[in-house]
Parts: structure tokens; C-alpha cells; sequence
């Protein structure tokens, strides 16, 4: 789908100008990526190391993200859509139910590799978009901006945020006997990745009850994540929030 029919999100969308990166840039990019991809290549789901591959991430140059997204549309029909920064929730929610992935072009300075205070391209780009070439997860992330579109309350949008949260950007994966990592904040930032295969958190089994009633602590390592078994059970769990949140259940 095009961004012709976005409204709420219309005053957010840029172009990247991507001749204007700098080599410093490129450079600091590549130093991101070689941190954390020894890591990841034992440590991350094989749906976030196929996506890797498949939208042609590269290792040592930024992503333009029209490459990407005329990788990732003929399989999923998402795209990554240049943004100027942080969205309100109605964009944020209606990029994401016409399968527009809202993607900062700025990337952070070398001097403050391990964290940002808001997304980055390192973050959005290599963090979020290699899972949305998986069909079953690019299908959930839809679902999810089309259910959250049409709420208005913010009590129910707090616990659908904490959906979001447990998988989307701290989820693990159970993959046979191992747990991986697939949420792009684990993905993205070395520290809390090294917080998780390290032992330093507990992870329970995903519930969607429990995820619900966990509240997200953005100030802190993680203490407690979820592993599901599959994308399937993710996409099941949006189906479960949407029929708690239409009939009250979720207030
Ligand atoms: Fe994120």
C-alpha cells in the first residue's frame, strides 16, 4: 500500500536523502552492526537472521530504504517509510495497519553507540524491519495498528502496549531446545541483549495474561521477558486482545 492514503501520519513523512550520509556515518553504522552481530548470529532467532538477508542488509554501508522496502513489499507488502522522528499514537498505529513501517533516517553519533533515547535507523531499520519478512509476524504487526487505530481509550491502549512491547521490541522465541532473540530492542542493543543470554533475566513461557498484566519499565535492564513458541502464538494473542478489547475486558 502507498503512504497517498495516510492522514494522521502525512505531516511525518520525509524522503532520505541518502547521498547526504557521510562516511563517518557509514562508518559508525558498520561499527554498530559488528558489535552486536557475533552476538546475534548465535543468539537470534533464524526468522530475524533470514529477514537479514532477504531486505540485503549490509554490514558496512547505511540501508536505503527504498532497496529495502523493493525487497520486502513482493513478500509481505510492508515497507519501510521514512519518518522525521517520534509519531503520535493515531500515525504510528495507521502506519502500521497499511503495512508502513515508520523509519527514522538519523543515525546516532559514535559517541553514543550503546543508547539513544529515541529510535534511530540502526534501531528501526536493522532492530525492527528483518522480522517483517516473515508472513505470519508481518501479518500480527498489521493486525495490531488496525486494532489500535480504532481505540480511543487509553487505559486499553497502555495493555495493548505492553503487547507490543513483549514481543515486537523485547520478544524471544523458543527454537528447539534454545531461546532466541527476535524483539528489536534485544536485537539493537548490546546491553540488553548480554542482559538476556547472559541469565541476568527471567523468561517465562508467553502468556498473553501475563504480558497484560506486566507493566513496562523503560529505565531499566529487563528482569522478566516472554518466549513464545511461534509467530503463530503472537498472532493468536492479537486476536485474544482484540476480542477482550471489544468487549471490555482489557479497561
Ligand atoms: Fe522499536
Amino acid at each position: 500500500m502507498t503512504t497517498a492514503t495516510l492522514s494522521f501520519a502525512a505531516p511525518y513523512l520525509i524522503q532520505q536523502n541518502y547521498s547526504a550520509y557521510t562516511e563517518e556515518q557509514h562508518s559508525v553504522w558498520a561499527e554498530l552492526v559488528g558489535r552486536v552481530l557475533p552476538e546475534l548470529e548465535r543468539h537470534a532467532s533464524r526468522t530475524y537472521l533470514e529477514g537479514f538477508d532477504i531486505i540485503g542488509l549490509q554490514r558496512d554501508r547505511l540501508p536505503n530504504l527504498q532497496s529495502i522496502s523493493a525487497r520486502l513489499r513482493p513478500r509481505t507488502g510492508w515497507n519501510s517509510t521514512p519518518v522525521s522522528g517520534f509519531l503520535p499514537a493515531p500515525a504510528f498505529f495507521e502506519m502500521l495497519a497499511s503495512r508502513n513501517f515508520p523509519t527514522t533516517t538519523w543515525l546516532r553519533s559514535r559517541e553514543s553507540l550503546e543508547y539513544t533515547p529515541e529510535p534511530d535507523i540502526f534501531h528501526d531499520v536493522f532492530g525492527h524491519v528483518p522480522m517483517h519478512a516473515h508472513k505470519v509476524f508481518a501479518d500480527f504487526l498489521e493486525r495490531y495498528g488496525r486494532v489500535c487505530a480504532a481505540i480511543s481509550n487509553a487505559a486499553v491502549l497502555e495493555k495493548l502496549g505492553r503487547l507490543f512491547w513483549y514481543t515486537v521490541e523485547f520478544g524471544l522465541i523458543r527454537e528447539g531446545s534454545e531461546t532466541k532473540v527476535y524483539g528489536s530492542g534485544l536485537i539493537s542493543s548490546h546491553g540488553e541483549c548480554l542482559n538476556v543470554v547472559g541469565g541476568h533475566c527471567a523468561i517465562h513461557d508467553f502468556s498473553l495474561d501475563e504480558v497484560l498484566a506486566t507493566p513496562v519499565k523503560v529505565d531499566e535492564l529487563h528482569k522478566l521477558l516472554f518466549a513464545v513458541s511461534s509467530f503463530d502464538q503472537i498472532y493468536e494473542a492479537m486476536h485474544q486482545a482484540e476480542k477482550r478489547a471489544l468487549n471490555g475486558s482489557l479497561n
